[in-house]
């Protein structure tokens, strides 16, 4: 033990942060530390899953690259000693049993489906993370009290279909969805080895797990910005999204006068303009896209008859979200009135937003500081299945940096070091969890 991490030790005890006699003899004497060398190499197989020829990744969920990526992850968990098994929801469960059978196990994770055109980080780093603090754990045979689940929650990207399906909150209309991969939602399931007739049996009662801890790429640049070793999230956005048809009538681009035309394109691009004046015309720290957009019939010599695009809101309110939506959907009223189309909106995700549990905050700085890595306190921009499970759960979110604040996206990068650095403070944190 060397006299900085001695000294630290030292010093969470003065501060009256006093550990827990068993935590602290584990982190002063022989503290468990990850093998970085090695989780970069597991991040770097799992990038071939999918891999795109300009770099990153599509490794959507329900399709085959996603299959074989899920099946990468499961070997890894076999091999670091977990039991495997997959429930109805396709969520990948490994645990490691605990000393004491009455407890309930501590739950960490994250996903390993990307957007199209996504980068090797995202949800990458939070679940080979996980599967490496389990390897470590079993190498250092360092037997926690608790049973400790490391989970792949299936097809987060979609809307954190899998998580929802663990609350019990998976609606039978969704499961007619069409994902990225064009498999609905239903198909995706059972393609992955879930049962979507069976979605009950994957629900996950309030109280059944002790405590959920996600590692994540911070995605923006925070972080990266203010030369920060971790985040320790406060609170993740809620999303809402829709599939926005805009109708007004096709016709001949060569005989239809200017100002007799219905163009469902041309009011479809007021409304994107509409959604960015609405978003920003109120203080905060909202956020609105546009992120998909479609014309019908779609050839050079037809004026659009039908646009189809999605919108998205995010906020950590979700009051806000809904006086956004409001103003926006007038917006779309006005735009429909003045160009003779009309809008339909289409609710397809919603992602409640959630605070994390400062109980657990608390550890993972308290972890964090233990390693000498310097922290902040920020909020997360980016949905994860954490929001779910803090409805459930004590739930907490350590972030890393993002390089220059790019994510989903090939140009998606963090650091081996800070990839190191945040599993193992998810080791440490475990530790203190499970001591506490
Ligand atoms: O969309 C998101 O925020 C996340 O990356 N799923
Ligand atoms: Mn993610
Ligand atoms: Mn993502």
């Amino acid at each position: 033990m060397d006299r900085r991490a001695f000294a630290q030790t030292l010093a969470a005890t003065l501060a009256g942060v006093a550990l827990p006699r068993r935590a602290a003899r584990l982190t002063a004497f022989s503290a468990p530390r990850v093998n970085g060398a090695r989780l970069d190499a597991h991040l770097a197989e799992l990038s071939a899953f999918g891999r795109n020829p300009e770099g990153g990744v599509s490794r959507v969920a329900y399709s085959e690259a996603d299959r074989q990526g899920r099946a990468y992850a499961t070997e890894l968990m076999r091999a670091a000693g977990l039991e495997v098994r997959v429930d109805a929801g396709a969520n990948i469960f490994g645990r490691r049993a605990g000393s004491d059978p009455s407890r309930r196990p501590l739950l960490i994770g994250s996903h390993t489906d990307s957007v199209p055109g996504g980068g090797n980080y995202d949800g990458d780093v939070g679940s080979l993370g996980a599967i490496e603090v389990a390897q470590t754990l079993a190498e250092q045979r360092v037997t926690l009290r608790h049973p400790l689940d490391v989970v792949i929650w299936s097809n987060e990207e979609g809307g954190l279909f899998g998580s929802r399906a663990a609350l019990g909150e998976l609606r039978a209309a969704e499961l007619d969805l069409v994902s990225n991969s064009g498999r609905t939602i239903r198909d995706g399931i059972r393609f992955l080895g879930g049962n979507p007739d069976d979605l009950a049996s994957a629900r996950i009662a309030r109280g059944d797990v002790a405590a959920y801890v996600e590692l994540h790429i911070e995605q923006g640049g925070t972080l990266d910005r203010g030369h920060v070793d971790i985040g320790v999230v406060e609170g993740i956005v809620g999303i809402n999204q829709w599939e926005v048809t805009v109708d007004g009538v096709a016709n001949h681009a060569g005989t239809t006068p200017m100002d007799q035309r219905h163009d469902a394109l041309l009011a479809a691009a007021r409304f994107v303009e509409a959604v960015n004046r609405v978003v920003r015309g109120m203080p905060g720290r909202q956020v609105g896209t546009v992120g998909r957009i479609a014309a019908f019939p779609g050839a050079p010599n037809v004026i659009p008859g039908r646009v189809v695009l999605s919108l998205e809101l995010r906020d950590l309110d979700a009051a806000k979200i809904r006086t956004l939506y409001a103003r926006v959907h007038d917006a779309a009223d006005t735009i429909a009135r003045d160009s003779g189309t009309t809008f339909a909106f289409r609710p397809t995700v919603e992602n409640v937003p959630a605070p994390t549990d400062p109980r657990v905050r608390a550890v993972i700085a308290e972890a964090a500081r233990a390693l000498g890595l310097s922290t902040m306190t920020l909020p997360s921009g980016a949905g994860h299945d954490a929001q779910d499970l803090a409805r459930i759960a004590p739930t907490g979110m350590i972030f890393i940096p993002s390089v220059g604040g790019i994510s989903h996206a090939p140009r998606e990068l963090s650091r081996p070091k800070d990839v190191a650095n945040g599993a193992n403070v998810l080791l440490e944190t475990v530790l203190r969890l499970d001591a506490a």
